[in-house]
């Protein structure tokens, strides 16, 4: 039906008779002269049709509308020198439509204006229930096009480099570890038993290790029944890997070898290796987060052995009772950022308390070294206090130091947040950098408050670092996680391969060998048969589009996505179903709807 893609004519095809197909993204009638932007998923070209030179096509020219569907033959012909377009790739030429074809007419009114031309003004909720719309906009297909490069440039880079075997694992199975809650199925033909989806290919990517598989990868379907952010779907795609017999240097080493190769195919550019590696406890000191912005300063300093004995209760009190004191120095924060935002009804303040934070105390350093601060500071520190505070925090006229006191989660908590919420107020962030870091030695374990017990910060496989063994419960893991600018892309460790130490852990979680046997028996009993020593990571697929294409949500990197609400406004699901499919189920709700 055609000869070839719109946007793919240039100046070399001048004189050619071509045939196209696709969406009239415009229609613009010149007095006398009709012009149609003809639209695929490669771009658009300009079809020209006059009474004189194209007169068999003139009459249906005029009655295209936007994103009719048509067929055009026609000559490939120089654009004249004012008509020039140097922002569209077939700028240089235009075609002469001989014949013009409707193939077929949108009947009803379009709920938003797909051309390029418009500005991108849409509402969310109607690009979402109206997706295939959405999906024609170049913007949005350039998206898709650009994830289906990184999966192609993904696969050759490591079956041809790597040798690594694509292996597609179960969807309906049983419950993995990673910590999120999970989406169930009925089982129609074994009453009351359920399936649960897998929220990532954990246990089976160490079992083909088992198997002997060696070099496994998979891009993956993941479902997590978890809280909606922008970098969050309830159902998401990693790039999946696991291998045997590497080591943790070797493996992080062949993904930084993966993640250049992807720079350098699909942007031009080529990332300095090896990237930065920060251990947990680092970036947690400087940053307060352990996925640090590394694109800006304003580290972190812990002020606490300065403060200790001083007259501020706040500050004394909180190292006193195991906490911490430690001040985000912002320079040009003294000009840049008023009181009024600082105290009770600030938007900074709030930031503070969201995060757990009472309040927070400030100084301001003006010229000379004098301070200016709220008056419990100035009458409770010492004079050799302050300067000691001033000179660690490298403190110079104009710095603002905002101070987080008390328990050391909500202080680190905290003054990340008004690190990062600061870094963008003043414009501190260089949007052209590419900071990719390794963040390492993650804990083995965090304490769970609630459940009142340790549980496994990354999963209960992980291998802990060997020096660490005898100290489990404060013990290091062999983890990593790779930080895109701020953001987790990918996280990975080795696994534990001895049934001792895999013994030693499930005690540290409280978790009896009967109960592990229930969960987990069949990789456990796998492990017995002579398990290679292996590790692996995985990648949220759609961040690491989303980072690439320069999109701040991933929902622009996924086709068919869901909304904040968990729910996809296409098809109108999650939605409810017959009582009789409940029945051969064996499943009934007990959701009683709120009388209204
Ligand atoms: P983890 O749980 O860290 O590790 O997940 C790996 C990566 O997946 C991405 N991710 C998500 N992306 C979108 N929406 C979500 N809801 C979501 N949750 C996670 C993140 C994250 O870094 N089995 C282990 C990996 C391993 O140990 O090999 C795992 O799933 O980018």
């Amino acid at each position: 039906m055609r000869t070839y893609y719109c946007g793919f004519l240039r100046s070399e095809n001048i004189g050619e008779t071509v045939t196209l197909c696709g969406w009239v993204d415009r229609r613009r009638d010149h007095g006398g002269v009709i012009f149609l932007d003809l639209r695929d998923r490669t771009g658009i070209v300009q079809i020209v049709s006059d009474p004189q030179r194209t007169p068999d096509s003139y009459a249906d020219a005029e009655t295209m509308r936007n994103e009719y569907v048509v067929q055009i033959t026609g000559r490939v012909t120089q654009r004249p020198p004012e008509s020039l377009n140097p922002k569209l790739p077939t700028g240089d030429i235009e075609i002469y439509a001989d014949r013009l074809e409707l193939l077929n007419p949108v009947y009803k009114p379009l709920p938003f204006q797909v051309s390029t031309a418009e500005p991108e003004s849409v509402r969310e909720e109607l690009r979402l229930k109206y997706r295939y719309l959405d999906l024609r906009r170049s913007r949005m297909s350039r998206n898709l096009q650009l994830r289906h490069k990184i999966i192609k440039a993904i696969r050759r880079f490591l079956e041809d480099e790597y040798d690594f075997l694509e292996v597609e694992t179960p969807i309906l199975t049983r419950s993995t570890p990673e910590g999120a809650r999970d989406y169930l199925v009925p089982s129609r033909v074994n009453p009351g038993e359920w399936f649960a989806l897998p929220q990532s290919p954990q246990l089976f990517k160490q079992l083909l290790m088992v198997s002997g598989c060696d070099r496994y990868y998979q891009i993956a379907r993941c479902f997590r029944d978890e809280d909606l952010r922008a970098d969050r779907q309830p159902e998401f795609t990693q790039l999946d890997m696991e291998m045997s017999f590497m080591s943790q240097a070797e493996i992080i080493e062949l993904n930084e070898a993966l993640v250049c190769h992807l720079f350098k195919t699909l942007k031009n550019i080529e990332l300095p290796r090896p990237f930065p590696r920060l251990t947990y406890a680092e970036a947690v000191e400087r940053y307060g987060t352990d996925r640090p912005d590394t694109r800006y300063g304003m580290e972190l300093v812990n002020v606490s052995d300065i403060v200790k004995d001083c007259g501020f209760k706040v500050f004394s009190g909180a190292v006193a009772a195991g906490g911490i004191v430690k001040v985000l120095p912002i320079p040009g924060g003294n000009e840049a950022i008023s009181n009024v935002r600082i105290k009770p009804g600030g938007d900074l303040f709030k930031e503070a308390t969201d995060a757990g934070a009472k309040g927070i105390a400030f100084i301001r350093v003006k010229d000379g070294g004098k301070i200016d601060t709220i008056g419990a500071i100035k009458d409770n520190l010492s004079a050799e206090q302050t300067e000691e505070l001033l000179r660690r925090c490298d403190a110079q006229p104009g710095h603002l130091l905002l101070f987080g006191a008390g328990d050391t989660a909500t202080v680190n908590k905290t003054l990340d947040r008004l690190r990062q919420t600061v870094a963008r107020q003043l414009g501190a962030i260089d949007e052209s950098k590419i900071n990719l870091l390794w963040v390492t030695d993650f804990p083995m374990f965090e304490w769970n408050p609630d459940e009142q017990r340790l549980e496994a910060l990354h999963h209960p496989f992980t291998a802990p670092k060997p020096e660490d063994v005898d100290q489990i419960e404060s013990a290091r893991a062999q983890a990593y996680d790779l930080v895109y600018n701020g953001l987790e892309i990918a996280g990975g460790s080795l696994r534990i391969y001895q049934r001792e130490i895999q013994e030693k852990v499930f005690e540290a979680i409280g978790l009896s060998i009967e109960d592990a046997y229930s969960k987990f028996g069949f990789l456990l009993e796998a492990f017995e048969y002579g398990t290679p020593p292996h590790g692996g990571i995985a990648y949220g697929l759609d961040r690491f589009v989303m980072l690439l294409a320069e999109e701040d949500s991933i929902r622009d990197t996924i086709a068919f996505p869901k909304t904040q609400q968990a729910r996809c406004l296409l098809t109108g699901a999650p939605a409810t179903v017959d009582n009789l499919q409940l029945k051969e189920l064996h499943v009934a709700s007990t959701f009683k709807p709120k009388r209204t």
